[in-house]
């Protein structure tokens, strides 16, 4: 069979064939990482009706390959609307049962025709490297993508060691002398709202970037609940812990549980404003939501978090907690002409 038996269709999420679209996923993320569970359908689901529905930060359009009436390719194009109006990140997999027969350069060449019809210059997209040369390293680098920035993922295992987070939180109490620390699951505290939007907006450059073509996002509290209600669509709970000075939220760190496969979690976003570090207060806040995660769900196995290697001070936090490495992510670019 070749690429030429195969044909595209637009897809939303409550179509019928949405659950084949998903399970590409499924049985990509199956191959990829074995023994992992993987995302479950509902989280595409939920994303995808946020990217249909009309008014919020960030529109989107699914495709399906077909072979038959048979979903074997799925590609998914997100295009935020209150910021970086060039760019458009690109979700592509092929079920492993049907790849290196030209499907994967078929569903390429629609999300490049799709993005320039959404006038959109500037690609972005992610390939998961659980061990060196996976499939979508070598397929970026043949469709001329530039790899823009590499993270390490890491595991940390629960319970976490005892001693290990006592002493990281002792010392993180010593060196944040005036610091408050809040906790809260799923909706940030009314009062602490604009303090939020100030902190993802500063996460969004703050964090490394590696190269990666992208301008700071647009945050505000209405943007902000937004995002906790797609959590919560997703079937997700998040668990988090900010550090308060003078009555203003200056660091926090969320902590993503997915209800349907509670064992494993992952870590959502840290940050420590400029004017407020060298008060270890990452480590402060990751202390204090892993205190959370250990009363609320004592069943979570695994948290997985990524980092730039050159992010030293949130790696040098993840290892005093004990967070290994289990593979890479990579971030991919591609400008259109
Ligand atoms: C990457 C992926 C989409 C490729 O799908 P595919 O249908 O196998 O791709 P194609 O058959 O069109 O391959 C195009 C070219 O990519 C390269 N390539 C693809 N898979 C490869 C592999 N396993 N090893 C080496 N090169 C590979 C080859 O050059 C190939 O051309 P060739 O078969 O003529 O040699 C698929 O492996 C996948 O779904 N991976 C997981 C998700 C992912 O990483 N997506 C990409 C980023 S979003």
């Amino acid at each position: 069979m070749t690429s030429s038996t195969a044909t595209l269709a637009e897809l939303g999420p409550d179509d019928d064939r949405f659950a084949d679209w998903c399970e590409v996923w499924a049985a990509s993320e199956r191959a990829d990482r074995p023994g992992e569970v993987p995302r479950p359908a509902a989280e595409h689901v939920a994303l995808g009706r946020q990217l249909v529905e009309p008014g919020g930060s960030r529109d989107g359009t699914h495709r399906a390959a077909l072979v038959g009436d048979d979903v074997v390719g799925a590609l998914r194009l997100i295009l935020p609307v209150k910021d970086n109006p060039t760019v458009a990140v690109v979700d592509l997999a092929v079920h492993p049962a049907h790849r290196r027969r030209g499907l994967g350069r078929v569903l390429h060449a629609e999300a490049l025709r799709l993005a320039a019809a959404h006038g959109r210059t500037t690609l972005i997209t992610e390939v998961d490297e659980p061990r060196a040369d996976v499939p979508g390293r070598r397929f970026a680098e043949l469709l001329g993508w530039t790899r823009d920035l590499e993270e390490t993922r890491r595991d940390l295992v629960l319970p976490v060691d005892e001693a290990r987070l006592a002493a990281l939180e002792a010392d993180a109490r010593a060196h944040s002398a005036g610091y408050e620390v809040v906790t809260w699951r799923d909706r940030t505290p009314e009062e602490f709202l604009d303090d939020r939007a100030l902190l993802e907006q500063r996460m969004s450059t703050d964090a490394p970037h590696g190269d990666l073509p992208v301008e700071e996002e647009r945050w505000d509290g209405a943007r902000i609940r937004e995002y906790e209600a797609a959590h919560v669509a997703r079937g997700r709970t998040v668990l988090s812990a900010g550090a308060v000075r003078d009555g203003r939220m200056v660091a926090f760190t969320d902590l993503q549980v997915p209800l349907a496969r509670p064992q494993r979690a992952d870590q959502g976003g840290t940050l420590v404003l400029r004017e407020h570090r060298g008060h270890r207060l990452g480590a402060l806040v990751k202390a204090a939501v892993l205190r959370e995660l250990a009363g609320a769900f004592p069943e979570v196995r695994r948290i997985s978090t990524y980092n730039a290697e050159s992010n030293t001070p949130m790696v040098a936090v993840n290892e005093a907690l004990g967070f290994v490495p289990a593979g890479r992510l990579s971030s991919w670019s591609l400008r259109l002409g």
